[in-house]
């Protein structure tokens, strides 16, 4: 399995955020935390049995499996799976994201290099460019594609075979994709936030790795204020195992890890200082709400999607906050939960 990192974006701070939407430094190296096969993956219980007929009936074929399309949040595992369907298919998998093929030429290059059934990954698929998204119709469709020889009245088109592949396309928002590639996917799943059980159960697997000793209750304080998210609680895992090194003889137990992710800004629901500053300028800025996103993200500084597909998930699946035809609105939950005094708004002024 050849997987090539160079396209996500790294950053370069010294002590990595936690919560970001794209892989850092700290994640490439993790290789050794994903899972290879599907047995060893945690959660998503739903797309992983239904991966497993779909994979269980293209090997019985012979065939590459159907293109599939994976959605949800970031963090959640997506580039793992289609290393796993990799591995399961018994074939490569190439890694790009959809910002990295800039010209048709580029996936042209990618798609002829392919081997039989190999799988093309596309990250971030809703970001391909509609040049880039013409040559991959018949890609998808009839394993080849349209090739233009020359310019003006003497320009030729050639047809090129490919080998027959898969493509997995990953993207945080679904919604964004045009029809007609939508409609090519044979297999849709939508990876869901993790529980904080099965967040536990990722922590200790991946403390095991690191060969770092865990009490049950270490790994399920980092599981709770992971949001839902493996390659948050992962992350956390690492920060943890310092202060556990340098203050508890390495050891991690629930109170190292209280201390840690206290020291780090992390409440004890997972809630970081940005979701803090979201919930806090709807209530002290506009009520409550309802607040347009945009003018939520001009308040707090913050990119508009960032905050839509980072924060916006584990905030609603928490109950603070609540997405309406007219803005966003918080909740008296986040109220309560943040110590400010409920004075009505919200959901409740909008009476729904
Ligand atoms: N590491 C990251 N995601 C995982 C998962 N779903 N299962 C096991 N280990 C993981």
């Amino acid at each position: 399995m050849s997987i090539d990192f160079s396209n996500n974006d790294v950053s370069m701070d010294e002590l990595e955020p936690l919560v970001t939407t794209s892989l850092t430094r700290e994640d490439e190296a993790e290789g050794s935390l994903r899972p290879k096969r599907l047995k060893e993956y945690i959660g998503q219980e739903k797309a992983k049995g239904n991966l497993e007929i779909f994979i269980q009936a293209a090997k019985m074929r012979n065939e590459p499996l159907d293109h599939v399309l994976l959605h949800g949040p970031p963090g959640l595992g997506k580039t793992t799976l289609s290393g796993i369907i990799a591995n399961e298919m018994g074939v490569n998998v190439r890694i790009t994201s959809g910002p990295a093929i800039e010209k048709p030429g580029d996936l042209a290059a990618l798609l002829t290099n392919l081997g039989e059934n190999d799988i093309l990954f596309v990250d971030e698929i809703h970001r391909l460019n509609r040049s880039v998204e013409e040559i991959l119709y018949p890609a998808m469709e009839d394993f080849a594609i349209d090739i233009i020889i020359g310019k003006g009245p003497s320009a030729n088109s050639i047809r090129l075979d490919l080998p027959k592949f898969t493509l997995i396309g990953a993207t945080t928002r679904a919604g964004q994709l045009s029809a007609p590639l939508r409609d090519r996917f044979g297999v849709t799943l939508r990876l869901e936030l993790y529980t904080p059980a099965e967040l536990a159960l990722i922590v200790t697997r991946s403390a095991g790795i690191l060969e770092v000793p865990i009490e049950n209750e270490g790994a399920m304080e980092i599981a709770k204020r992971s949001r839902g998210t493996p390659r948050i609680a992962n992350r956390m895992l690492r920060r943890v195992r310092d202060f556990a090194q340098v203050m508890a003889g390495g050891v991690i137990t629930q109170s190292v890890a209280d201390r840690a992710l206290t020291a780090l800004e992390v409440d004890y629901l997972g809630l970081d200082a940005i979701d803090r500053r979201m919930l806090t300028a709807i209530i002290e800025n506009y009520s409550g709400g309802p607040v347009g996103l945009e003018t939520l993200a001009a308040t707090i500084n913050e990119e508009a999607v960032t905050l839509e597909d980072v924060y916006e998930p584990y905030l609603m699946q928490m109950g603070f906050l609540t997405r309406t035809p007219r803005g966003r609105c918080v909740t008296r939950r986040a109220y309560e939960h943040l110590g400010i005094a409920f004075r009505g708004g919200g959901m409740e002024q909008l009476s729904l």
